[in-house]
């Protein structure tokens, strides 16, 4: 698919009517990896199609794991985590924080080198928060800055189980420790500051690998996944800047279908409540112990709101269109305790900061957090500074306003949603 280098949005449109967003990004990554330590077929309906998830798909391709895709399945022969081959190129994990981290994971327990790898803001991105558990796995892993930049090279080997208590809420991180523990001796327990997206523990408790959850803490053992057979639920951060669209933009009236509704992941629609949005969800299904379901909304008024503490790490993704949300909400809005920002596919509090001050919103940034003072924002020439989720909220942002804004840098889509701009067309009205 093509995706033009700058978006022009001729503003208001209302949003109108009904749409199904690609596969969950997260729960798509964890289907490949799991299909590939599973021994027997998987099949995986919907599998997102963004560049991310197509990163894990030729890394695990580059280990030797057999994967075809026929029209919307993809099928996986997995021989189980034995089969996976020392690589003999460099592993390019393109711009997916959850490739390269969950891999590193996953060839710590493989007894062979490996290099992990990424595009430009891949290669910034903190690594030590999964190097230092590694290693005290009994892992040799290294990248640049001692360890804690990519590339990362990975000897694997005998791991013994451990107890982590986690610096950081990442559920990246967690999923890495998980898979590790799959292949060590003893038990991992690994324990997060708070709670993070858990559909590594859903889906593997599913698929009888023996993975438990005690509160805040996840125990392992070694052992492997059942393979799968799944439907990937649409990805409910994708979801988010329709949801966001349809509440700020006067007229609109949207139903999502078949949306993940993991409770660790539609915390934003919690947000958007509490600042007065119209939002009704409805649960219709399950895929491998994930909660799907329709998700309506219908425009109003929104009011500020603080964001902050344990609600931080279950809407990060969500932040930029919340924020864009705040920009057109009465009031002033708080962002705090939300650092992990800095260090996404681009550091978006001062990208953020950046688009809401090009649409004419008070915005002040801080180490750790945004204040936005809601407003009427006017059109502008606005940037993705290379970050996928940047680009749509801009998108959605524009949409709401009078006149002509532009979107550079409009391809960043590809990441996540390529087909955001043919979505975005019909549910506006534009074709
Ligand atoms: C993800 C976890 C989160 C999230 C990312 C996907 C996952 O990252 O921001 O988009 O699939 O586990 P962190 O683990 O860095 O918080």
């Amino acid at each position: 698919m093509r995706i033009p280098s700058e978006l022009t949005v001729v503003g208001p449109a209302a949003l109108r009517g009904r749409v199904r967003v690609p596969g969950d990004k997260g729960i798509s990554h964890r289907a490949l990896l799991f299909a590939a330590l599973a021994r027997g077929r998987s099949r995986v309906v919907g599998l997102a199609g963004g560049d991310d998830v197509a990163r894990t798909r030729l890394v695990l391709r580059e280990l030797g794991v057999d994967i075809t895709a026929a029209g919307s399945a993809i099928t996986v022969e997995g021989n189980g985590v034995d089969a996976l081959l020392e690589p003999s190129r460099v592993l390019d994990c393109g711009n997916s924080g959850t490739t390269i981290r969950t891999l590193a994971g996953l060839l710590a327990g493989r007894p062979f080198f490996s290099v992990l790898s990424g595009d430009a803001s891949l290669v910034r991105r903190p690594m030590g928060r999964i190097v230092e558990p590694l290693r005290a796995m009994g892992a040799h892993v290294d990248g640049r800055g001692d360890g804690t930049l990519a590339p990362l090279g990975v000897r694997g080997g005998s791991l013994h189980g451990r107890t982590h208590h986690l610096a950081v809420a990442s559920a990246q991180v967690k999923t890495a420790l998980v898979l590790a523990g799959l292949q060590a001796g003893g038990t991992t327990s690994i324990t997060e500051p708070a709670p993070t997206r858990d559909h590594t523990e859903r889906m593997l408790g599913a698929l009888g690998a023996p993975v438990t959850v005690d509160g805040t803490t996840v125990h392992v053992t070694a052992g492997a996944p059942a393979p799968l057979d799944l439907h990937v639920p649409g990805d409910p951060s994708s979801a988010a800047f329709w949801v966001v669209g349809a509440a700020i933009t006067p007229g609109s009236d949207v139903v999502i279908e078949g949306m993940c509704c993991n409770p660790t992941r539609i915390a934003f629609v919690n947000v958007l409540r509490r600042m007065g949005a119209t939002i009704e969800v409805r649960i219709t299904g399950d895929e491998l112990g994930e909660p799907v379901g329709d998700v309506h909304v219908v425009s109003s008024p929104l009011h500020a709101t603080t964001i902050s503490g344990d609600e931080i790490p279950l809407v990060q993704d969500e932040l930029p269109v919340l924020a864009v949300a705040a920009a057109f909400a009465d009031g002033v809005t708080e962002i705090t305790d939300a650092a992990e920002l800095r260090v996404k596919e681009s550091d978006r509090i001062a990208t953020v900061e950046a688009m809401l001050t090009r649409l004419g919103i008070g915005v002040e940034s801080s180490a750790d957090g945004l204040v936005i003072r809601g407003g009427a924002p006017r059109a502008a020439r606005l940037a993705s500074h290379g970050d996928h989720r940047l680009a749509m909220a801009g998108a959605i942002a524009a949409n709401a306003v009078a006149g002509e804004s532009t979107i550079e840098g409009w391809n960043a889509i590809a990441v996540s949603y390529p087909e955001f701009g043919d979505d975005f067309a019909s549910i506006t009205g534009r074709v």
